[in-house]
């Protein structure tokens, strides 16, 4: 196959900084941190053109149900500053045909795999997790929990702690044990570390965060919900300091958990920025719309930034931001102490 000649960014060629940017997701071990995210690169064959796929981190392939779904009605895409909302609705070929034709070209392709699953009910993440587990060629499952629960009322798996570490348990029994389960949180919830522990010991072997928050758009001359489904996922800049902030508050409850991070990721320092909270890889999703080479170019741009702070491993940078404050006892010293104190 001929591959599109693509320039991102940087001048091609200024050599990549010498910098170890291996990391691992639990067992899964990758040479690169950068990773598509859900349902923003379908299962990379797009993404393949511009450039090679397999030097990624992992494909994280769209969700799939166990049965062919048609989502939202249209229009189920709106811009917003800095973003975008989405309603697609897990619209989605089913996880049988997902197999012959997305799985199967990528383990022809080589690339590494996290196959991320949706379900209506507990009973259906159970029920594509034990097809899955037949397969080869998948280093590990992400379980969108952010999907309306059926038989709750429609309330959605994640944002409670028993129907988010239900659906985890379930899945984590019904997988291969030696490839990781990692569940992806919503923030939309009031307390996301008690859900982020519910799903750890339920056997989540990491964590994604975070998925779309919800948002909704009016068009001024219709004067009516833009998106036919009302309200959508928000994406892209926008969400970008809630992400750090999710990351964030999981890595102080959870210090050893591996985190997928994701939200707005555009450039290298916005990696950067999810690492230095917390997280063991980033997924770039939204960005990728603007710029399909998004994913190669911010790894580029991560290893220059990471060169430039003097990081000679990509794993000394992960949750550094938490690290105590140096104090310079000589500073101390000098202070100007009052004589009333
Ligand atoms: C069009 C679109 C479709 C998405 N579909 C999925 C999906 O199927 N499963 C999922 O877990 N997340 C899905 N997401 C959420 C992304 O994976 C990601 O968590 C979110 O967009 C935040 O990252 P970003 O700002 O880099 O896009 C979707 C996002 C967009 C924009």
């Amino acid at each position: 196959m001929t591959r599109a000649v693509v320039r991102y960014g940087r001048d091609v060629a200024a050599p990549t900084p010498d910098v170890d940017m291996s990391t691992s997701l639990s067992t899964f071990e990758m040479p690169s941190p950068i990773l598509t995210a859900s349902g923003c690169a379908a299962s990379g064959r797009e993404l393949d053109q511009f450039f090679d796929i397999t030097k990624l981190g992992a494909i994280v392939t769209k969700s799939i149900m166990l049965e062919p779904r048609s989502g939202r009605a249209t229009p189920r895409i709106a811009e917003t500053p800095s973003g975008m909302l989405n309603s697609i609705g897990l619209q989605g070929p089913g996880v049988a045909s997902f197999i012959e034709n997305d799985l199967a070209w990528l383990r022809e392709r080589g690339a590494r795999v996290i196959v991320s699953i949706a379900g209506g009910s507990t009973q259906e993440f159970e029920d594509i997790a034990k097809i899955l587990r037949l397969q080869e060629g998948i280093d590990a499952i992400e379980v969108n929990i952010s999907c309306p629960n059926v038989a709750d009322r429609g309330q959605v798996f994640a944002c409670r702690a028993d129907s988010a570490a239900g659906v985890v348990a379930s899945v984590r029994r019904s997988s291969d044990p030696s490839i990781p389960v990692f569940a992806k949180l919503s923030p939309d919830v009031t307390d996301l570390a008690t859900i982020a522990l519910a799903c750890e010991r339920a056997g989540a072997d990491g964590l994604t965060l975070i998925n779309t928050t919800l948002g909704m758009v009016i068009d001024t001359d219709s004067m009516r919900p833009a998106l036919a489904g009302i309200t959508g996922g928000l994406s892209g800049p926008a969400i970008r300091p809630i992400a750090v902030r999710c990351i964030w508050q999981v890595r102080e409850v959870l210090p050893d958990i591996p985190i997928l991070g994701v939200g707005g990721v555009a450039s290298g320092k916005d990696a950067l920025e999810l690492i230095l909270a917390g997280a063991n890889a980033v997924s770039v999703g939204t960005s990728v719309f603007r710029d399909p080479s998004a994913p190669m170019r911010v790894h580029e741009d991560l290893a220059v930034a990471l060169a430039e702070r003097g990081f000679a491993r990509l794993s000394d940078a992960v949750s550094f931001a938490h690290r105590e404050p140096e104090i310079d006892e000589d500073s101390i010293d000098d202070l100007d102490v009052p004589e009333w104190t």
